[in-house]
């Protein structure tokens, strides 16, 4: 007999055919019994009718404890009255692996006890939602770059430099010297456009930062694209396609995820809507100070207060462009005609989610970023390289990297970060 997977299961109505699958939930009455089934690629129902299946069968399918693994057979038949369309006409049961005391049980829990028990955790309806947008973000990210001429290149995560300042490091030891987990492949990603134009890596980020928010995870995935012969402007038009196109692929291929978060879809839909707005950083601070907020003042960095304040008063994701000078990395263009702000901008997400996008043009001359890098402490025999590349056909040149887990957490509407990755790594986190 055919071994089907759920989420096929339109396309093989009226047929016969076996499925492997473990049981989420169940109930039954004298008559009939209903199992809730997952296998992984779907959650659907399973029917098992007292009348039309040996007493053992149904005594079996009664019997059944949350999370025992089954292979079934049955007739696969449409049904109106759930969002999924199908269900299971169940024939026949065999027990696989018997589960006894699940831990996680369809009433609440504690989020700590939740964490604890991730590797089950995952399992859930509301954690298989948010992975299937997460992985449709991972595929369509993967589209959008081979579409646009984009070579994939793998940074390294072992490395000797510290791109976004060394107060978040991860220090190992490489045999006799000292590496650091990657914060950022952007430096590497810079010599990858220098050779290949356009790039764009996907990678685990590190960063040892004592931060205990809903938005930070100590170990996260960043996309990081880098633009040879590109400026900010362009930068910019090509960060704000990228978002509105993975919006538009969950919208497109995770119907049935949003509906199990319960994630609106018109609210999605009006991110898809080009261009989104700019602000400089100068309008921004002016807009909160008029708004009474007085624990802000040029020169300082947004909190996430402001950054919500900043990102409600617009209908989509908002830029905020050419921070100060002093609170941004050594390798950001300086402003052509003013000498405290850079290049650059944030993608600050609507509903409070916070930034997502970090981006700048880099300086593109030798000399500059020299200084630069004696200004800010850096070793120079460690960034010889890097300076090679402005020292051999040096072009104006742009990038941004995107964290995967914030643009999840938005787009899936969920409350923290840590949901958004199967395993997360957080301050007081590592099992499992
Ligand atoms: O703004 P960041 O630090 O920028 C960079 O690392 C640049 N080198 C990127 C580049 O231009 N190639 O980080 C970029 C994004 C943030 O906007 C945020 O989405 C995410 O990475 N991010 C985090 N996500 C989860 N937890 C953390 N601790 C994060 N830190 C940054
Ligand atoms: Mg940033």
């Amino acid at each position: 007999m055919k071994q089907i997977q759920i989420i096929d299961a339109k396309n093989h109505v009226g047929e016969t055919v076996q499925i492997g699958a473990w049981v989420a939930n169940k109930r039954s009455s004298g008559k009939i019994a209903f199992l809730q089934l997952r296998d992984g690629t779907a959650y659907f129902q399973g029917v098992v009718v007292k009348n039309d299946v040996s007493e053992e069968v149904f005594q079996l399918a009664k019997s059944l404890t949350q999370e025992t693994s089954i292979l079934v057979t049955g007739e696969i038949r449409e049904d109106a009255r759930s969002k999924f369309g199908y269900e299971l006409g169940i024939t026949t049961i065999e027990v696989i692996g018997e589960s006894h005391d699940y831990p996680i049980t369809p009433k609440e829990h504690g989020t700590d006890f939740l964490m604890d028990h991730r590797h089950l955790w995952l399992r859930s309806s509301r954690q298989h939602a948010i992975m299937q947008i997460r992985n449709e973000l991972i595929r369509a990210t993967y589209e959008f770059f081979n579409e646009h001429h984009f070579v994939k290149i793998d940074p390294p995560i072992l490395t000797g430099s510290a791109p976004e300042g060394t107060t978040d490091l991860f220090e190992t030891n490489y045999f006799d010297q000292k590496a650091y987990l990657s914060q950022s492949g952007q430096l590497y990603m810079e010599a990858a456009a220098m050779a290949f134009g356009k790039v764009f890596s996907f990678g685990p980020t590190f960063r040892a930062e004592k931060s205990k928010t809903r938005r930070h995870l100590i170990e996260f995935w960043m996309i990081e694209p880098e633009m040879a012969f590109t400026h900010q402007e362009e930068s910019l038009e090509v960060q704000e396609q990228y978002v509105a196109f993975l919006v538009q692929n969950v919208l497109d291929h995770c119907d049935y995820a949003l509906h199990v978060l319960g994630r609106d879809r018109e609210v999605l839909e009006k991110y898809t809507k080009l261009p989104f707005p700019r602000i400089s950083y100068d309008d921004a601070i002016d807009l909160l100070i008029k708004n009474g907020f007085e624990d802000i003042q040029w020169g300082d960095d947004f909190g996430s207060p402001h950054e919500t304040f900043i990102a409600n008063s617009f209908d989509r994701p908002v830029f905020i462009l050419n921070y100060p000078k002093a609170i941004k990395p050594f390798y950001m263009k300086p402003h052509p005609t003013r000498d405290d702000v850079v290049i650059c901008a944030d993608l600050i997400a609507p509903e409070g989610y916070g930034e997502i996008i970090g981006g700048s043009e880099r300086a593109a001359d030798y000399e500059f970023l020299l200084e630069q890098i004696r200004n800010h402490g850096l070793s120079e025999d460690e960034y010889s390289w890097y300076l090679d590349l402005r020292k051999y056909g040096t072009v104006p040149h742009s990038g941004f990297g995107l964290g995967l887990e914030r643009t999840v957490t938005w787009i899936a509407g969920i409350e923290h970060v840590r949901e958004a990755i199967p395993f997360p790594r957080l301050l007081n986190r590592i099992y499992p």
